[in-house]
């Protein structure tokens, strides 16, 4: 058998995972775990960049995402599932790459110049926030990963990494490979107010939300915003609920709203009810599970540790590389 292509990619442990987080990362990676040797982590010192006023949270979300990710359905067997700052190796090696990655390539970072307009109620001028992608970097080729799986935003960060990479190759020879971005399709749901879906914007519905807030939620979606009344036709091309419908309900359903909607021989009110079963019903198996890993907090530490330690002994392999490579 050919050996599995290695990929690796990770998550900042900033709140719970939303359905936009679901499809936009998580359901990719549990696709991915039967054709790649995976390496996912909780990234949770880049956590502290935009945050290090309050990082008393961090900690509790780490579990929590763990708990996400067992949920959902990604298996500790079959991937190396870790925490950042367990690996202390990272920090080893971002600080020897910020020795050699120039400051522009950071300062011109598109990531880095919209995040400073976007959170202009944060301080972000420290040196860790334009370090970001060199820690980053070094999360990444510590494992010599051939490819990342994120979203369009990551992608300069991947650009990053590579150059960095191949800058290290070229000063002190050969050891890393430079890895690819494997773009996910983004969904098109959006959030309850059809802005993006966001914890920030208070309008999302979570992996871990209870039948009855689901709901809740639903019924305060914004569907088609040009069809006041019932009596009007709708149009489901331009409404969230329908692309709701898309992923979670069954075909015979998601082609009755579609006509029944134009002609409006269904409300909206009905539509999300419908909706709101199919959405319940999918996630149903999601909050099994996460029952039963909540009533094993130690279950769920020991996993931390021994995929952790799994991580390590890979990472420790390379630094010694590294440090043979740059003879110090
Ligand atoms: N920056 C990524 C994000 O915010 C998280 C991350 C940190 C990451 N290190 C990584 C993703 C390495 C992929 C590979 O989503
Ligand atoms: Fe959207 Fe359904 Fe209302 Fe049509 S009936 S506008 S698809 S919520």
């Amino acid at each position: 058998m050919a050996e599995k292509k290695r990929i690796l990619s990770g998550m900042r442990p900033t709140g719970p995972l939303h359905l936009g987080n679901f499809h936009g990362a998580l359901a990719n990676w549990i696709n991915m775990q039967e054709q790649y040797e995976c390496f996912f982590f909780i990234a949770d010192w880049h956590a502290i960049t935009s945050s290090y006023e309050d990082t008393g949270e961090i900690k509790g979300y780490i579990t929590q995402m763990m708990i996400d990710w067992l949920s959902a359905g990604l298996s500790p067997e079959k991937n190396t599932l870790f925490v950042q700052s367990l690996v202390k190796e990272h920090a080893e090696l971002f600080l020897l790459l910020s020795m050699i990655t120039p400051v522009p390539w950071l300062e011109r970072n598109p990531t880095y110049k919209d995040q400073i307009v976007q959170l202009s109620n944060k301080d972000l001028s420290t040196f860790g926030f334009l370090g970001y992608p060199v820690l980053q970097a070094a999360d990444i080729i510590i494992y010599k990963a051939n490819g990342v799986p994120v979203g369009v935003d990551q992608v300069p960060h991947v650009e990053i990494t590579r150059e960095i990479a191949r800058r290290f190759n070229f000063l002190y020879g050969h050891v890393f490979p430079e890895p690819e971005s494997i773009l996910t399709q983004t969904p098109k749901i959006l959030g309850l107010d059809r802005r993006k879906m966001s914890k920030s914007y208070n309008n999302a519905i979570y992996l871990s939300d209870s039948p009855e807030d689901i709901s809740a939620k639903v019924s305060q979606m914004i569907t088609d915003p040009n069809r006041a009344r019932k009596a009007d036709p709708g149009d489901p091309e331009i409404c969230n609920v329908f692309e709701f419908h898309k992923l979670y309900s069954p075909q015979d359903v998601i082609d009755r709203v579609n006509t029944d909607c134009r002609v409006a021989k269904i409300g909206c009110v009905e539509c999300k009810k419908i909706m709101a079963q199919g959405l319940i019903a999918s996630l149903e198996p999601i909050r099994e599970k996460r029952r039963y890993y909540e009533s094993q907090p130690d279950l769920v530490a020991d996993m931390i540790v021994s995929g952790s330690n799994k991580a390590r002994n890979v990472a420790q392999k390379t630094m010694e590389e590294v440090r043979a490579a740059m003879k110090i």
